[in-house]
């Protein structure tokens, strides 16, 4: 069908606007690229997400599925206009409630709200989950949402607390504004003017060979430049492990996943538009794929010059793990498997690269700025200063965004051009080309005496870590380390393998592998509890881990918090247990039951230096600065970290003006990943604070307890002999363009393992415990999760509006885990295939906070980012067993595989 471009007018925000337009273009790439309305997110182009959600004449649509023409003649409100001088009172709710994390969603959600406080001005729960259900959230659980909808006509929040006081209070995140009002840069929402845009030719097939047809005739005929990896100056490989480095920018002769990049096609946005990369001339000759893990020991390597598919093995050994098992009263064995799993962010990955004299600068979204810069310098044969990276927000990353993505390729583009390019993948391109959850095949042992103490466990388990290495070594080495779960187990023996095939990259996804460990042990857990007669919980805290004990690795443990939060959790069980009872007293087909499970994850790199280093300076007028390099995906590091060093500085949270990241700018403050930013920028935050303090107090010989102002040219400080004060004209230059600056860093001690494992891995633990209520439908095997009750030991909560978004995040995710997610490749590409909790699947979540102080943690804090998702899954499989009767240790438990199981039973 011709389609003509016609001029038209749109209604906008309350403006007539001029537009040539394709009348079947999309109302949501008209907005953004025309109109510059950027507020307006794009997420996957078809209707799954609704991050695009706009109002066509007050009712919500989806601007991606909204042609021009249907937009023609009625008023289209989008989040820019819902700012008048001040944030409107839905948007202070987002604000307050700490609803917008990544922020990425934050726009569809704002509109898709609005339109019911239209119609609905108190709306309840239940109608504001149902007025929300077409658009996901990936890293909120909507709780936080849900809460701020119900609440949008509330009085604005209090003052922030006093200079010193920052540490505990629940402040709004700093950078939260630009989240709510629209104007938040995510890497698709920035470009030059004169940009040009950059595509990728990806394979179709799981593996193949490839060459090239008439790269030069096919590009002229279509006023496009078409780039190969022939075309890469530097060395072209990259990893996140360098020692693994093994993934190509753009591939040789050769593809070894679907969506691996072969060519990147560059040229003018309209050109760009309008070209279609079907007849693109690359021929395939496809290769019979390598794609179980199970059996690739004996395939074709996956990996050329090879030996085998083995990528790493990981082991951890303590006692005599077959003596104890032989010893044991009871012993539970266990098969477990799990599947790839998509982080499934909101943002697809997105940004631009441009050139400032002879640096490539990239602005992309990135969990890790410093390791991009050096791996695409590594890739295009620049030296590391020769690249900046300067991370846009990221809408949301969860572990795949530690890895490169387009950097590389946008860098290419624009070093062969000269011009500034941009690339945004599409939702299918990003599902099949990034990293997924690595997919475990696990086997556990584990006994117990007769007085119910784990006496021994044996754990193997192969991870498919597909093509590439990516975080593949990360995942064998942590596991082993962590399948214990946080209980003392005296005799142990954990091993792994990470195995190539020809799937999707398997890299980090919050818990590295750690959630997939947790599932065999704790269904193992209630086998044992049930074999010995004992009641689950009580089971659980009779074997945790207690202060001063030995982890599996014989690493001596201080701070630990397990035992308190399985704790915390007995009277939710206890009355769970009584609603349970009377329930299916009253009820046949449908039945309820609850479970728990705990975890314990180690925070950062696993015995690797892992250092971040804070940077914080007084300039001459006054200005306070905090470089502050960590990547904030949403998890809150902005504003934590802020928190930490203004504590620790003694001034207030608001006199902070936070710089960066951007590599250009900030120090090295590593990769937001493991749970780390807290524990480790924090540290180095609150080191620089105390070291910028130490500087103001010996210059003003005040006390220890002083307060410290900042004013135009001076820096006051206040104690009870009054104030003194410190005329920054006066000093000389410091350094960086302060005049009194302070930088630090901090590396978290650890001790490097041996050859069976031995050793302290990580400088500080964190721990939680979670109780899942679930009611089964036997007949038809669905799961309904009604309540997940959350205990986590934070050591210090330094922002309990933060924690709880962080909780309530983590359990929808788990929640998908355990019940409904299942990348299947070449198959569910998409957010329709590929499903992810809404706001009708979240439960009831109850949040506990437990304070067990670490001794290294800074002020005690401990992370928190990936524990929170861990103990999920296997909780809520241990309460489908309560509730049925049927073990379930195939996830996602999906309704099939639970009917199955109970037909099997003869239920
Ligand atoms: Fe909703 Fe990140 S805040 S997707």
């Amino acid at each position: 069908m011709n389609r003509e471009s016609t001029m038209t007018r749109l209604r906008v925000n309350g403006q007539s606007f001029p537009v040539a337009a394709d009348p079947a273009r999309r109302l949501s790439d008209l907005l953004r690229e025309d109109l510059g309305l950027r507020g307006i997110k794009v997420g996957c182009d078809a209707g799954d997400c609704g991050a695009c959600t706009v109002l066509l004449d007050g009712a919500p649509v989806c601007a991606c599925l909204t042609p021009m023409a249907q937009a023609e003649g009625h008023e289209i409100r989008t989040v820019e206009g819902l700012r008048g001088a001040a944030l409107d009172a839905l948007q202070t709710a987002f604000l307050r409630h700490g609803a917008a994390q990544c922020g990425i969603c934050t726009p569809g959600m704002l509109m898709a709200a609005t339109a019911l406080l239209s119609e609905v001005p108190e709306p309840t729960e239940d109608q504001a989950r149902e007025a929300l259900g077409g658009v996901l959230c990936r890293c909120t659980g909507y709780g936080r949402i849900i809460a701020a909808v119900c609440d949008a006509g509330r009085a604005l929040a209090g003052p922030r607390p006093a200079a010193g006081q920052a540490v505990g209070a629940a402040i709004e995140r700093l950078d939260g504004v630009p989240k709510v009002d629209g104007t938040e840069v995510f890497g698709a929402d920035h470009w030059p003017q004169d940009a040009l845009v950059v595509r990728a030719v990806r394979s179709p097939h799981f593996a193949a060979r490839f060459g090239f047809g008439d790269l030069d005739a096919w590009s002229g005929a279509r006023g496009v430049q078409v780039f190969t990896a022939a075309d890469l100056p530097g060395e072209n490989r990259f990893g996140v492990i360098p020692p693994f480095a093994d993934q190509p920018a753009l591939a040789e002769r050769e593809v070894r996943l679907r969506g691996e990049a072969v060519a990147i096609v560059v040229g003018e946005a309209g050109v760009m538009a309008a070209l279609d990369l079907v007849d693109f001339p690359v021929d395939w000759e496809e290769i019979e794929p390598v794609m179980n893990p199970d059996t690739a020991l004996g395939a074709r390597p996956v990996q050329a010059g090879r030996a085998d598919n083995v990528l790493i093995r990981g082991r951890v050994v303590q006692g005599d793990a077959a003596a104890g098992l032989a010893g044991a009263a009871h012993v539970a064995e266990v098969e477990a498997r799990t599947s790839f799993v998509e982080h499934a962010y909101i943002e697809p990955e997105a940004g631009v690269a441009w050139l400032e004299g002879d640096i490539l600068a990239i602005q992309a979204c990135t969990q890790a700025p410093v390791m991009d810069r050096d791996g695409v310098a590594k890739v295009l044969g620049l030296a590391p200063e020769k690249v900046r990276i300067i991370p846009s927000a990221a809408g949301g990353g969860f572990g795949s965004k530690l890895d490169l993505s387009l950097q590389p390729l946008i860098g290419l583009a624009a070093l062969k051009t000269g011009r500034p390019c941009r690339m945004v993948y599409s939702r299918s391109e990003s599902m099949q080309s990034t990293t997924k959850r690595h997919p475990a095949h696990m086997r556990a042992r584990i006994g117990a005496d007769a007085q119910g103490r784990i006496c021994g466990m044996e754990f193997d388990g192969t991870f498919d870590t597909g093509a590439y290495a990516s975080w593949g070594p990360t995942v064998a080495n942590r596991v082993p380390v962590h399948a214990s779960g946080p209980y003392r187990t005296p005799n142990y023996r954990a091993e792994t393998v990470a195995m190539h095939t020809n799937g999707p990259v398997a890299g980090a996804f919050r818990g590295f592998g750690v959630p997939q460990a947790a599932v065999a042990q704790e269904v193992a857990y209630d086998d044992l509890a049930e074999a010995l007669g004992m009641d689950r919980l009580a089971f659980r805290r009779l074997n945790a881990l207690e202060e001063g004990e030995a982890s599996v690795c014989g690493q001596v443990m201080r701070g630990v918090g397990i035992g308190a939060c399985l704790d915390a959790l007995r009277p939710r069980w206890r009355a769970a247990q009584a609603d349970a009872a009377e329930f299916n007293a009253a009820h046949s087909g449908v039945k309820r039951g609850i479970g728990v499970a705990s975890c314990w994850y180690g925070c950062g790199n696993t015995a690797l230096p892992n250092p971040s280093t804070v940077r914080a300076g007084i300039t001459r007028e006054g200005g306070l600065r905090l470089h502050q390099g960590a990547t904030d995906i949403g998890q809150g590091a902005n504003t934590v970290i802020a928190q930490i060093f203004a504590d620790a500085l003694g001034a207030a949270v608001e006199d902070i003006a936070l710089i960066g990241p951007d590599t250009a700018l900030t120090p090295d403050c590593g990769k937001t990943s493991a749970s780390r930013q807290t524990v480790v920028t924090g540290k180095a935050a609150l080191l620089a604070g105390q070291a910028l303090r130490a500087q103001i107090l010996a210059r003003t010989n005040r006390a220890a307890e002083a307060r410290i102002g900042l004013g135009p040219g001076k820096v006051v400080v206040t104690d009870a002999q009054g104030c003194a004060e410190i005329a920054l004209a006066d000093l000389p230059e410091a350094g960086h363009g302060y005049v009194l600056m302070a930088e630090e860093t901090y590396d978290p001690p650890t001790v490097a393992l041996d050859g069976n494992g031995q050793g302290a891995p990580y400088a500080v633990y964190g721990y939680g415990a979670h109780l899942a209520e679930v009611e089964v439908d036997l007949a038809l095997g669905t799961v309904k999760v009604a309540r997940i009750t959350a205990a986590h030991d934070l050591g210090r909560v330094v922002n309990p509006l933060l924690a709880r978004g962080q909780i309530e995040g983590g359990i929808a995710q788990g929640l998908g885990m355990a019940l409904m997610e299942e990348y299947v490749p070449g198959r569910t590409e998409n957010l329709h295939d590929y499903l992810i909790p809404t706001t009708g699947d979240m439960p009831e979540v109850e949040a506990i906070f437990i304070e067990v102080p670490d001794p290294e943690g800074p002020m005690g804090a401990k992370g928190l980012g990936e524990h929170v998702l861990i103990p999920t899954a296997p909780a809520i499989l241990n309460a489908i067993r309560d509730a049925s009767g049927v073990r379930i240790t195939h996830i996602p438990a999906l309704p099939h595989r639970v009917r199955a199981a109970i037909r099997e039973a003869g239920r």
